[in-house]
């Protein structure tokens, strides 16, 4: 049956990147009789242009209507003096909240072609393979009541609320358990215990799920140890869980470990596996329409979703296969070269993978 991905390229880079997703994604289709049709649709400062809101309700009924959801990024200067409330970022927030995408896989793992990239030394990094599990639809994030008021010294004042059920914390520890289940066996729960009570609830329900899976073994780390020793030897992690906002941040830390923010991509997923893929980075508005991009963390991202949502596992690795074969030609966009590589556009780069995907078939 064919399968249906909603496209949604976004701002900034996000069109740039997206565009050489689909390429390999057109590649896959017709060398490999991949059943996939895709749409497109508006989101972010590009859907508030043209439908005055970042999250159209048709973007809303594409996604449902779709079997998975591939997004560039959202988001730039341009919208920046929005309301909150019509802000880019309010699409993204919006589409994870109404799938219920609460499970968020962070991969971060260092290619041996890119261990000059990383700004670590080569030994700290090299071999580096873990896992962030970020919970991603509720916690400060999401928390009411939130916003602006002036309070009784008439002063402004900002106010958000970090809150978290025992339901939505057991979720995400069994997503968290059972990929570490499937990978070393080793989990660490980052939370901010000693000072705040929600998180103090995050550790003891953590604790509990994990009396269900005895051959995994859990250790617990507040979030600014987890910071440091993210930078001070990464290696030592398997599998990360972590809520909303510290995934957020211990997110892009493990990603420059990795060489550049534009290598990682990233999987949404909801209880019954349906799921958005994204790179994990921004729209980077500086470099926006210069066709020098990284569009591996998205053609990544792709991988990904052959991989949870389409079950295609011999897909996906040949995706991540005709990537490694691009650096391993010395091909690198600007982000991630290094003295002797050959530069590319990030054109040039996704032209490049496709070729490497299309040798596999002989
Ligand atoms: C991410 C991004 C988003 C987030 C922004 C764009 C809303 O930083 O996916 O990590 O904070 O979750
Ligand atoms: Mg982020």
């Amino acid at each position: 049956m064919t399968k249906k991905i909603a496209v949604l390229p976004g701002d900034g880079i996000g069109p740039e990147i997206v565009a050489e997703a689909l390429k390999v994604l057109e590649c896959l289709r017709t060398d490999f009789g991949l059943a996939v049709e895709t749409e497109h649709a508006h989101i972010g400062g590009a859907a508030y242009d043209v439908h005055g809101t970042p999250f159209p309700a048709e973007t809303l009924e594409l996604c449902r209507a779709s079997d998975s959801i591939l997004l560039g990024a959202v988001g730039g200067p341009k919208w920046e003096g929005l309301d909150y409330s019509v802000r880019p970022e309010r699409g993204l927030l919006g589409l994870r909240s109404e799938l219920a995408l609460f499970a968020n896989l962070r991969p971060a793992i260092l290619y041996p072609q890119l261990a000059a990239a990383s700004t670590l030394r080569p030994e700290v990094v090299s071999n580096l393979d873990l896992m962030i599990v970020r919970e991603l639809t509720g916690g400060i994030y999401f928390g009411q009541p939130r916003g602006r008021r002036i309070n009784t010294q008439g002063e402004r004042e900002g106010f958000n609320t970090l809150v978290y059920s025992e339901s939505e914390i057991r979720r995400i520890a069994h997503t968290a358990f059972q990929i570490a289940q499937k990978r070393n066996k080793r989990l660490c729960s980052v939370d901010k215990a000693n000072v705040l009570e929600c998180t103090e609830l995050w550790r003891e329900v953590v604790v509990e799920v994990s009396a269900q899976y005895p051959e995994v073994e859990l250790s617990h780390m507040y979030v600014d140890n987890a910071a440091m020793q993210l930078v001070r030897n990464p290696k030592q992690f398997d599998v990360m869980l972590t809520d909303n906002m510290f995934g957020d941040i211990l997110s892009d830390c493990a990603a420059m470990l990795t060489g550049s923010i534009g290598m990682l991509p990233s999987a949404s997923l909801n209880q019954d596996g349906k799921g958005m893929y994204e790179p994990i980075h921004g729209s980077a508005p500086d470099i926006a329409g210069k066709g020098i991009a990284n569009p591996i963390a998205t053609i990544l991202s792709l991988a990904m979703l052959l991989r949870y949502s389409f079950d295609d596992a011999a897909s996906a690795e040949r995706v991540e296969k005709a990537v490694i074969k691009a650096l391993d030609q010395n091909l690198r966009t600007a982000d991630i070269h290094a003295e002797g590589a050959h530069k590319v556009g990030t054109a040039a780069m996704g032209d490049a993978i496709v070729a490497a995907l299309r040798a596999t078939t002989h």
